[in-house]
């Protein structure tokens, strides 16, 4: 969600005389977006805002703004507390940014905008000229959530539920797509209620559309919330050849009297079931989760059942936290805290137990030969390379549909010749499985034009 507003604020400053740098000492305006889901997170935006005051002080005329969820959830005490920030802006004032910073610019004056009217234009805007070329990226399809998980503060800083029109989203990808899109990964809080609030089309509906587009390789989307996951939308994985084999689907814990407490309105069996029918759907399908440790109340024995869950679902990814206390959010009133060390060791255990399944589940995979859209250059690589035609040895990087990250050597003896490679399906035979990637031989390079369908469609 924030790698998707960070884009926004920047298409939207585009109109202004800005450029972007990323050099933070030749900045004229800096914009720091932030995220308050988890306290580490929140204290990370002020210990960053605090390493900005030496270049207010070299650059009296540097505007320094702060967008997002803690804007939105502390506001002007920000400005009391950070005393060299110009802006704060909350997370439905993107669209009234640049109007905000044209007036710090002329009156030099410090300027708040929390307020959490979105008008149409600033959740509908369809755009139309964010960066060309992008093979994989997040489109939003909602925003808000009305289901106030106890722990969580989404409902109090995004506000509730609300849904885009599905041709606004079909105009916005279809229009990616010509600029080099091939995989879209559709965001909303809870993306298995899209629709239903305002009425607009289901979610699995929305899905077919999607699959539709010409020229589009991939759609993934996140986050489901168990207890909104239909039969329709566990259908579409076996109906659709374009929605990968792949679900992110929160537990957040493996006690059921945690789960109440969490107000998750589901239960383990009926979590289980879910899993249970969407492998009978996709056998194969990867599906991965959050967890939240420590959640008050926690006691050794919730804990070992949130263990025994994940031995039982066996996922090939998740992401484990620590449980804080945010403001509002209810839980944060709940006595039987769990001390700090107590978390840390459980979270340990977790990440340990998990990553010996992932572990083993991506060794499962060497031998086998896996199809990925590539991305681009692999990290280590992509700051180091940038000539249209890639030398010999480049290491490219890419997904398979199951969403594990892939990285192999392009080499001019090989199958995948010299040819640039992003954006296009590239069959990899598996040679090693790591905890956070695999590592392969390319053996085939599907071409460019593909046929999806039985309709021709540009492939990069
Ligand atoms: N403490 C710890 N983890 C949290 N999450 C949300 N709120 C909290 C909190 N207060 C985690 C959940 C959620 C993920 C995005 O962040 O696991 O799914
Ligand atoms: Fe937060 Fe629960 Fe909504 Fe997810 S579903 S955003 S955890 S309130």
């Amino acid at each position: 969600m924030n790698v998707y507003d960070s884009e926004r604020i920047a298409e939207a400053l585009k109109p202004l005389k800005y450029q972007e740098t990323s050099d933070l000492k030749r900045a004229d305006l800096v914009i720091v977006n932030t995220c308050a889901i988890r306290e580490k997170a929140e204290q990370k935006v002020f210990s960053f805002l605090g390493r900005l005051a030496g270049l207010k002080r070299k650059n009296p005329d540097i505007i320094i703004g702060v967008g997002g969820c803690v804007a939105q959830q502390e506001g002007e005490k920000i400005l009391e507390r950070v005393p060299h920030l110009d802006v704060v802006f909350g997370t439905h004032a993107i669209s009234r940014l640049p109007k905000i910073i044209q007036r710090v610019e002329i009156k030099k004056c410090r300027i708040v905008d929390v307020e959490t009217i979105t008008t149409i234009d600033e959740f509908e805007a369809v755009r139309d000229s964010v960066d060309e070329g992008k093979v994989a990226r997040f489109v939003t399809i909602m925003r808000g959530c009305d289901n106030y998980c106890t722990y969580c503060v989404v409902p109090y800083v995004r506000g509730g539920e609300r849904s885009r029109n599905p041709e606004h989203i079909i105009e916005e990808i279809s229009g990616l797509v010509d600029k080099g899109l091939r995989e879209v990964t559709l965001l909303g809080q809870n993306v298995n209620s899209y629709g239903k609030k305002q009425g607009l089309c289901s979610f699995s509906e929305l899905l077919y559309r999607i699959n539709e587009i010409e020229g589009l390789l991939r759609v993934r989307f996140t986050t489901s919330h168990p207890k909104d996951l239909s039969d329709a939308l566990i259908n579409a994985f076996k109906e659709l050849p374009k929605l990968c084999n792949h679900i992110h689907l929160p537990v957040q814990s493996g006690s059921n009297k945690i789960l109440e407490r969490m107000n998750r309105k589901y239960n383990r069996q009926q979590y289980l079931e879910k899993v249970d029918k969407l492998r009978r759907v996709k056998p194969d399908i990867a599906i991965s989760s959050d967890f939240i440790v420590g959640f008050p109340g926690e006691t050794p024995a919730d804990f070992e059942e949130t263990l025994n869950l994940i031995r039982q679902v066996r996922y090939d990814s998740l992401f484990a936290f620590k449980y804080s206390d945010r403001p509002n959010a209810s839980a944060s009133q709940l006595s039987a805290k769990v001390p700090e060390w107590e978390k840390k060791v459980r979270l340990q255990r977790l990440l340990d137990l998990q990553e010996d399944i992932t572990l083993k589940k991506n060794r499962s995979l060497v031998g086998s030969t896996q199809i990925i859209l590539v991305e681009g250059f692999s990290k280590k690589q992509s700051s180091k390379v940038r000539e249209s035609r890639p030398p010999a040895d480049l290491q490219w990087m890419g997904r398979t549909s199951t969403n594990k990250v892939v990285n192999f050597f392009q080499d001019e003896t090989d199958a995948s010749g010299n040819e640039m490679l992003t954006g296009r399906l590239v069959h990899v035979r598996i040679e090693n499985g790591f905890s956070h990637s695999l590592w392969g031989k390319p053996v085939h390079v599907e071409p460019s034009a593909i046929v999806w369908k039985g309709v021709e469609s540009d492939a990069a």
